[in-house]
């Protein structure tokens, strides 16, 4: 089938790329010239692993293509997505500047019927607007084309976002439109042999949907987070803690992992954005407030114990930090717990020697040179002249470090755990003060 994807970000390139390779021939449109000068000669922006071979070989086969002319890319498919970003406005509602561009750009040039699909995370009533902002340049244009706007969200996590995509647990198709209906079955049929994942239902219920997602999943971190602090208050081990209530199976044990806070570019935004759209039909969403609020504070864990441990005063300390991606396998540092982190511990005085397997780049674009950070080429240079450890993201590298030697190079041996992946008694057992999320020890 022939599909267009507006925006090469995130959600768009990975399902451009997906959808070529079951065979489709896609086109992908972003204004961004360089961005499509650069997928076209087979750089990918992101790092995401699995990504790059299938967007390479699509592209040298013919079946993906890049480009900047909107005219062109309109023309070419009956099924138009709108992958481009919502990023949260001053008040933390979604900002639809982006979304509503492309729909215009689509109504300037539909010639004959389209489906106009929102990939994108939207609030509820948003294909509305997309319906508006199309019919209104078709009026201008004085001409009448049938179309139809439907949600299909996308639920792929960074990382694993190639392996989400090919292989969904669900395909949620929010239309009335039983022509539009067809097309998406249609287009994801290969996706559905063994078992059919699509769930249909209408465009509002799937805008829902897919905050609903993420809000839950938001919600039991910081559920967990909460129950970690009550933890190392009551003197309980959280993670032994997590294992009992994970295995009864109507809680299970995803997303039950305590730590430094969830960051990256979804549940932070999504949490506040649904939280903003039920304010705004009149209705306060306390739960979603409080998983907030709990993030909030966690991302200030592994500084508020840093500190206790220097007696209230890091001036002049020096803190190694491996990891600083809002979660491994990436190089996002959005929202990123290791920000709030790095940065309290400057305002402190600290210096930061950090590590991160991919994310070096984007944490110098970030932050620039400056006399407090030094950026290392591996984790054990990262300890050198360093006062204390933390680890922030936990990259599979870091599991199993040998501790004798980091406690031979620390000036204090502690290390500060923000991801739970060292048990404590084999880090105390090396000579070293071990602080983990709600694992005994509190502020
Ligand atoms: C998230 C969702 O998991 C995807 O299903 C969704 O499609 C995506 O947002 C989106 O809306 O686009 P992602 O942000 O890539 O995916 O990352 P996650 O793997 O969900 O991790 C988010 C954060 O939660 C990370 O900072 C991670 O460290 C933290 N986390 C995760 C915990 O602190 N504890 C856990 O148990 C799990």
């Amino acid at each position: 089938m022939k599909v267009t994807i507006f925006g090469t970000g995130y959600v768009g390139l990975v399902t451009g790329a997906c959808l070529a390779e079951m065979g489709n021939h896609v086109v992908c449109v972003d204004i961004d010239e360089n961005k499509v000068g650069r997928l076209r000669r087979g750089e990918i922006p992101i790092f995401e692993p699995g990504l790059e071979p299938i967007v390479r070989r699509n592209y040298a086969n013919g079946q993906l293509e890049f480009t900047t002319d909107a005219a062109l890319a309109v023309a070419h498919a009956q099924i138009i997505f709108i992958a481009v970003g919502t990023p949260p406005d001053e008040d933390g509602s979604a900002d639809l500047q982006y979304v509503l561009s492309v729909a215009r750009s689509v109504g300037r040039h539909l010639d004959r019927y389209a489906v106009i699909v929102n990939k994108s995370t939207v609030p509820v009533g948003t294909a509305d607007r997309v319906r508006e902002a199309v019919a209104a340049e078709l009026a201008a244009r004085g001409v009448e084309i049938e179309f139809d706007v439907a949600s299909n969200p996308e639920f792929l996590k960074e990382g694993d976002a190639v392996e989400d995509c090919l292989r969904p647990d669900r395909i949620v198709i929010g239309t009335s439109s039983a022509r539009a209906i067809a097309l998406l079955r249609k287009l994801y049929a290969p996706f559905n042999r063994n078992h059919d994942r699509t769930v249909v239902m209408d465009v509002r219920s799937a805008e829902l949907t897919k905050y609903a997602a993420n809000a839950m999943l938001a919600t039991k971190i910081s559920f967990m987070n909460e129950i970690a602090n009550i933890a190392e208050r009551v003197g309980a081990d959280v993670e032994l803690v997590r294992q009992g209530i994970g295995s009864d199976p109507r809680i299970g044990y995803h997303f039950i992992y305590p730590g430094a806070g969830y960051g990256g570019s979804c549940f932070p935004k999504d949490v506040q954005a649904l939280e903003r759209t039920a304010r705004a039909v009149g209705y306060s969403a306390r739960l979603l407030g409080a998983v907030e609020a709990v993030n909030h504070d966690q991302k200030m864990k592994l500084f508020d114990f840093i500190l206790s441990y220097f007696n209230g005063n890091v001036r002049g300390r020096t803190i190694a930090l491996w990891g600083l991606a809002f979660k491994p396998n990436t190089d996002d540092m959005r929202e990123a717990s290791s920000r709030r982190l790095m940065e309290a511990l400057w305002d402190a005085g600290a210096n930061v020697r950090a590590f991160d397997p991919e994310a070096r780049e984007e944490v110098h674009r970030l932050y620039g040179d400056r006399g407090d950070l030094v950026l290392c080429d591996s984790a054990y240079q990262a300890l050198d002249g360093a006062d204390a450890l933390a680890i922030i993201t936990e990259w599979k590298a870091f599991r199993s470090p040998d501790f004798a030697r980091i406690r031979a190079v620390l000036k204090e041996p502690a290390i500060f755990d923000g991801r739970n992946i060292y048990e404590p008694a084999v880090v105390e057992e090396a000579g070293l003060a071990y602080y983990g999320i709600g694992r005994g020890r509190s502020v």
